[in-house]
C-alpha cells in the first residue's frame, strides 16, 4: 500500500510542516512510499522564479535530511508532462462547483487582485499527484483533508464512468500537531507565506533564533498553566508543540510546569533538539550540489516509471491517445 504526500516550496519549511508532516513521513515511511516537493503548486499565486528554484532545492534537502529515504523523494515538476496530462483528464471529471467550494481556494483568493485559475484547479493537480502513483494513504495536516476528499471523489467518479484504474485514497491525520499555530498570533496556523516571521520557526533557523522566537510567543495574562485550547490558544499551542516533541499528552504536560516561562523554556529546548539533526544534515546536503542533483534525477526517473501505466490506462479508457 503506497503512501504519498508533498510539501509546497512557497516559503521556507517550518516547525508545523516538520511536526505535522515531514517527521511522520520519515518515521512511519515504508518502502515504496513517495514524498515530493510540489513546486507546481507554488505557481498558483504571484512568485519569484529564481526563489522558487532555491526553495525547491532546499526542501528536497530537508526531506532527505529529516530521514526520508533518498529513493522515496522527487520534485513534482520533473513529472510535469505526466501530471499535466492526468490533471486535464481529472479536470474533465471534476465539476466547477466542487473546485470553487474548496475552503483553501476561498481563503486564498480573497482580497487578491488577479486570482490565478490555477489557484482554483490546484486541488485537481493534487488529485493527479495522488492518483498517478496509486497512493492508498495520504498523510496530511487537517488543512489538506478536503483536498484528499476531492481526490477520493474524482477517483471513484472516473472509475465508475470509464473503468477501474485508480486506487481510492484516504487522508491520514496525525494525533497531535495536526495544526501548529503561529507563535505571535495563535489565531492563525503557522505558515510558510506569513509576512512577519516572528511567529514562525523555520527548520533551518539557527538554534538561538528558535529559542528567541519561542520565548517571545504570545500567551495570555491569566497566569494559569492549563491545557484549554479555546480559552488559552497561545499556551495550548506551546503545550501541543512540546507534546509532539516529547510524546506526552498536552494535558499531562500542563501539570508539570508552574509558569508560562517554564513551558516556553522546555518547549524551546525540545524544538531545538528535534530540529538540530535535520538542520545540520540539510546544510551538509545543500553544500553538496552534485549529490542533491543525483537524488533528484533518480527520484524523477523512478516516480515517472511508477506512474506511467496508470496514466496510459486512464487515457485509453477515456478514449484518448494512440
Ligand atoms: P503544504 O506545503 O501547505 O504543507 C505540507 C504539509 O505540512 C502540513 N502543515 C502543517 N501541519 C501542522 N501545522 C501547520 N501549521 C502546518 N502547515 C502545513 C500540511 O497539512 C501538509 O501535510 N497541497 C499540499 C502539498 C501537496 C500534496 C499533494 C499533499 C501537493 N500534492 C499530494 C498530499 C498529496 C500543500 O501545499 O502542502
Amino acid at each position: 500500500m503506497t503512501r504519498l504526500s508533498a510539501i509546497t516550496p512557497s516559503g521556507h519549511a517550518h516547525l508545523g510542516n516538520h511536526l505535522g508532516a515531514i517527521r511522520r513521513w520519515a518515521t512511519q515511511g515504508r518502502p515504496g512510499d513517495l514524498y515530493f516537493v510540489s513546486d507546481l503548486h507554488a505557481m498558483t499565486v504571484s512568485y519569484n522564479p529564481a526563489r522558487l528554484r532555491v526553495l525547491s532545492r532546499e526542501l528536497l534537502a530537508v526531506l532527505v535530511a529529516a530521514g526520508i529515504e533518498p529513493d522515496q523523494v522527487f520534485v513534482q515538476s520533473d513529472l510535469a508532462r505526466e501530471l499535466g496530462a492526468l490533471s486535464w483528464i481529472l479536470e474533465c471529471t471534476c465539476s466547477y462547483g466542487e473546485a470553487a467550494r474548496m475552503t483553501q481556494f476561498k481563503q486564498k483568493s480573497e482580497g487578491q487582485g488577479m486570482v490565478r485559475l490555477g489557484l482554483m484547479t490546484y486541488p485537481v493537480l493534487m488529485a493527479a499527484d495522488i492518483l498517478l502513483q496509486g497512493a492508498a494513504e495520504v498523510p496530511v495536516g487537517d488543512d489538506q483533508a478536503q483536498h484528499v476528499e476531492l481526490a477520493r471523489s474524482l477517483a471513484r467518479r472516473f472509475n465508475q464512468t470509464y473503468g477501474e484504474v485508480f486506487t481510492v485514497p484516504s487522508a491520514v491525520m496525525p494525533p497531535t500537531a495536526a495544526r501548529v499555530r503561529d507563535l505571535a498570533d495563535p489565531a492563525r496556523k503557522m505558515s510558510k507565506s506569513t509576512q512577519d516571521s516572528a511567529g514562525t520557526v523555520f527548520i533551518l533557523d539557527d538554534p538561538d533564533l528558535v529559542q528567541r522566537k519561542i520565548k517571545r510567543a504570545n500567551t495570555d495574562s491569566l497566569n494559569r498553566v492549563e491545557y484549554r485550547p479555546d480559552e488559552q490558544p497561545g499556551l495550548a499551542n506551546l503545550l501541543e508543540i512540546l507534546s509532539a516533541c516529547t510524546d506526552t499528552r498536552p494535558k499531562d504536560l500542563a501539570e508539570q510546569y508552574a509558569s508560562y516561562g517554564a513551558v516556553k523554556a522546555a518547549t524551546a529546548d525540545a524544538v531545538v533538539e528535534v530540529l538540530r539533526p535535520v538542520r545540520e544534515r540539510a546544510l551538509e546536503l545543500l553544500a553538496d550540489p552534485a549529490e542533491l542533483d543525483r537524488i533528484r534525477k533518480e527520484g524523477a526517473h523512478r516516480a515517472a516509471e511508477r506512474g506511467a501505466h496508470r496514466l496510459s490506462s486512464a487515457m485509453r479508457l477515456a478514449g484518448i491517445g494512440s
